[in-house]
């Protein structure tokens, strides 16, 4: 087992250490660690440190260096996991968000699998709309044989994956996602209905404005072959939707992309339409883009019930620019993705340990008060950012696409977007805190399948520490958190300490969305958010849920059903 050699300067967890070894930490060619964790930092302070290069002088760079290891150290931010594992090695490539096109061509699809190959193997997730390709059974000109359809094509891209770990080190992941107009479209939303079907992909249908609206006076709906322009089928729009919900109801896919909301946002609409989004939901691409993020530890800037406003500060300045400094410290997988990257430096910058946060500021997450202290702190982060990006493009030159496609930016900046809120799946591990903008999974959990395998037993510090500070005795809690996961049925806890320390399922919906709404309102790409929903919930709180999120104007939501699938990702409770 790996020491953290602490020197007072970086305090990991147990859990932090066994994901870091398993992963993270560079190896030799027989497999075995080389470095430690706080070598690891080094490696990915110097890496990204020295892009300063480009623009200063050798000294600047060990200044910086040091910035980016103190940030790093304090676990006050940190990269998306592909930077974390390759800056500073050989042919390093540092985003985690790439979307591919799929055009209608053998030739064109193949080109893209292989791209994808190589964005997967070096530790990046993928995205594609597969609405351009001819449906199922279509006539092929050429060969007067049969389209195969964009299930078909999709089921080789998941295979695909199931071969190429990312970087040797975690599966894969895809989102797929088909237009709610495409002839195909009730055979993809059925498509994840067998257990173990596209177990590397995620699945989100492309929304229309003009789709909610017929749903609404329960109109029909065109199916449109998308190469002739022909109406292959007149459904109903309420007979797409119900299959929607039934099936997010029975095992959490399909989600929901709003593509006219997305595109509303596109700073660079000249440059293309938004058809898709990386695997997790939270950045809308164009086609060829990539995005590196990082993630804030919000709950690492709470002194004494209250934000300390000036340190978050310097903290988004100095990680703008290590995640535009990232751009230059990375290989891409091809030209045509290193032009678009560099063409528009799209960076997203978000937040773990909002959960945490919200319980050291003593504020319930299911209260207007939480909700308004998001928009407050997402207003700030993206302010903030927006200036640090500003004074990047004064000193490094705006985004080389700005002049001539940048649409609502009206000051040269150095990003065509600034922030997005990742899931932050293993970083919030490595931070220990509460992942994203998420509440609390549960008290004590089992997280499975993320070690490849092997399982991560986790129990909430904040909670234990909180009663320390109000005396009172854990030892019954820990039981009982161990079992439940959550204080619910505790006579001895006070109603306003279970009211702090509120699991996913025990928050109504609503508060799920409002949370997301918040912080969707000062992100420039979007909210990765599950809606956590009890086992008992039924598809009409579904329908609600995803019929809110196109009229609070989100650009994408997903929910899940407590147990609906076999295998998922968290268990509530440690002992079962
Ligand atoms: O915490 P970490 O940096 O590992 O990642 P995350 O915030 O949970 O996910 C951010 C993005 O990384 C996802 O939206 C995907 O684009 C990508 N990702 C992936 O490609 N494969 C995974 N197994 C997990 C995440």
């Amino acid at each position: 087992m790996l020491q953290a050699k602490t020197n007072g300067k970086v305090l990991l967890s147990k859990n932090a250490l066994k994901v870091l070894e398993s992963r993270y930490l560079k190896r030799n060619t027989f497999g075995k660690v080389t470095e430690t964790p706080l070598e690891m930092f080094q490696r990915v302070s110097k890496a990204v440190a020295q892009a300063e290069l480009c623009w200063g002088s050798n000294t600047d760079v060990k200044v910086w260096e040091e910035k980016f290891y103190r940030m790093l150290t304090a676990l006050h931010f940190l990269p998306n996991s592909p930077t974390l594992m390759n800056a500073g090695l050989s042919a390093p490539q540092l985003s985690a968000c790439f979307v591919l096109p799929v055009e209608d061509h053998l030739k064109d699809i193949f080109s893209s699998l292989k791209l994808a190959a190589l964005v997967q193997k070096s530790g990046g997730g993928t995205g594609f709309n597969f609405s351009h390709l001819r449906p199922k059974n279509d006539l092929l000109i050429h060969t007067q044989g049969q389209a195969s359809g964009p299930v078909a094509f999709m089921k080789i891209f998941n295979t695909a994956t199931t071969y190429i770990k990312q970087g040797g080190k975690r599966r894969g992941a895809n989102m797929g996602i088909l237009n709610i107009d495409h002839p195909d479209i009730e055979e993809f939303i059925c498509c994840k209905r067998r257990e173990n079907a596209f177990t590397n992909f995620n699945i989100s249908i492309g929304i229309y404005d003009h789709f909610m609206n017929a749903l609404q006076v329960d109109g029909d709906w065109l199916l449109i072959h998308p190469r002739t322009g022909a109406i292959t089928k007149v459904v109903k729009a309420k007979h797409l939707w119900n299959l929607i919900i039934e099936n997010a109801w029975s095992g959490g896919d399909p989600g929901l992309i709003f593509l006219d909301t997305i595109n509303q946002f596109n700073p660079t609409p000249s440059l293309g339409t938004i058809e898709a989004t990386n695997p997790c939901g939270e950045v809308p691409l164009l086609p060829y883009e990539a995005c590196n993020l990082g993630s804030i530890n919000v709950a690492a800037f709470i002194k004494q019930k209250k934000f300390d406003w000036p340190a978050l500060e310097q903290t988004v300045i100095l990680a703008t620019r290590f995640l535009d400094n990232v751009i230059e410290a990375s290989e891409f997988p091809s030209l045509r993705i290193k032009n678009m990257v560099k063409g528009n430096r799209k960076i997203g910058l978000g937040v773990m340990g909002w959960a945490e946060a919200l319980s050291k500021l003593e504020i319930p997450y299911d209260s207007n008060h939480a909700v308004e202290t998001g928009r407050t702190l997402m207003r700030f982060i993206a302010e903030k950012s927006l200036t640090a990006s500003y004074m990047l493009a004064r000193e490094r030159g705006p985004f080389t696409n700005w002049q001539k496609h940048a649409s609502n930016q009206h000051i040269p900046v150095r990003n065509a977007t600034r922030t997005c809120i990742a899931p932050t799946g293993t970083i919030s591990i490595l931070a220990n805190t509460s992942s994203s903008i998420e509440p609390y999974f549960a008290l004590a959990y089992r997280r499975q399948h993320i070690l490849e395998g092997s399982t991560l037993y986790e129990s909430n510090n904040t909670l234990l520490e909180y009663l320390k500070q109000k005396h009172i005795d854990p030892a019954g809690v820990i039981s009982h958190i161990e079992k439940t996961g959550t204080l619910r049925g505790m006579k001895s806890i006070p109603s306003s300490v279970k009211a702090l320390f509120k699991t996913a399922p025990e928050i109504h919906p609503s508060w799920h969305l409002k949370h997301q709404k918040a912080f969707q309102e000062f992100t420039d790409n979007a909210v990765s958010k599950t809606i956590n929903l009890p086992q008992k919930a039924k598809p009409s709180d579904v329908h609600d849920i995803y019929f809110s999120a196109w009229e609070m104007k989100l650009k994408g939501i997903t929910i899940f059903r407590l147990n609906s699938r076999k295998k998922q990702v968290l268990d509530s409770g440690i002992k079962s």
